[in-house]
């Protein structure tokens, strides 16, 4: 998780990220997510090479991620200033979305659906095979 640079005074609150200052790489993209009921799981997916930032700036919403070594873990994005960083080759699904939910994702990667893991026994593969390649040396 992490924690941005909160600028308030008596007009409201301001949020500041910068690429490679606050998150670890140049943001080429962002999108946002909203209107998912909260039974929706979103996501469900690894990414071969595009790292994410995600930060709920409205509302709360859960995130899910897992290593495909059978770790996993689950973070609450309940505060506009904080936000979670997402490195390639994690398995993430968001989900439990207030009604008034805004999920700001931003991404080091155009859109290419290639780059994409949707089938999660794929992606423990991918997770296994690399781990081998490392482990010869
Ligand atoms: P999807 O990846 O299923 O959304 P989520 O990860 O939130 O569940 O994307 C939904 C649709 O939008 C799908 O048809 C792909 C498309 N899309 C783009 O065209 N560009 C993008 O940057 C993203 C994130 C999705």
């Amino acid at each position: 998780m992490l924690e941005f640079e909160q600028k308030g005074d008596e007009r409201g609150h301001l949020v500041i990220v910068e690429s490679r200052k606050d998150i670890p790489f140049d943001i080429k993209r962002i999108f946002y997510i909203y209107g998912s009921a909260s039974d929706t799981v979103r996501g469900q997916h690894a990414n071969k090479k595009s790292e994410f930032l995600l930060i709920n700036v409205a509302g709360t919403s859960k995130v899910k991620v897992r290593d495909g070594k059978g770790n996993e873990a689950v973070f609450c994005l309940n505060r506009p200033h904080t936000g979670i960083y997402l490195p390639r080759l994690v398995w993430k699904e968001m989900y439990d979305f207030s009604s008034d939910s805004v999920l700001l994702c931003a991404s080091s990667e155009y859109y290419d659906p290639n780059e994409y893991i949707r089938e999660y026994d794929e992606f423990v593969n991918i997770i296994r095979n690399l781990e081998e390649y490392v482990n010869r040396g």
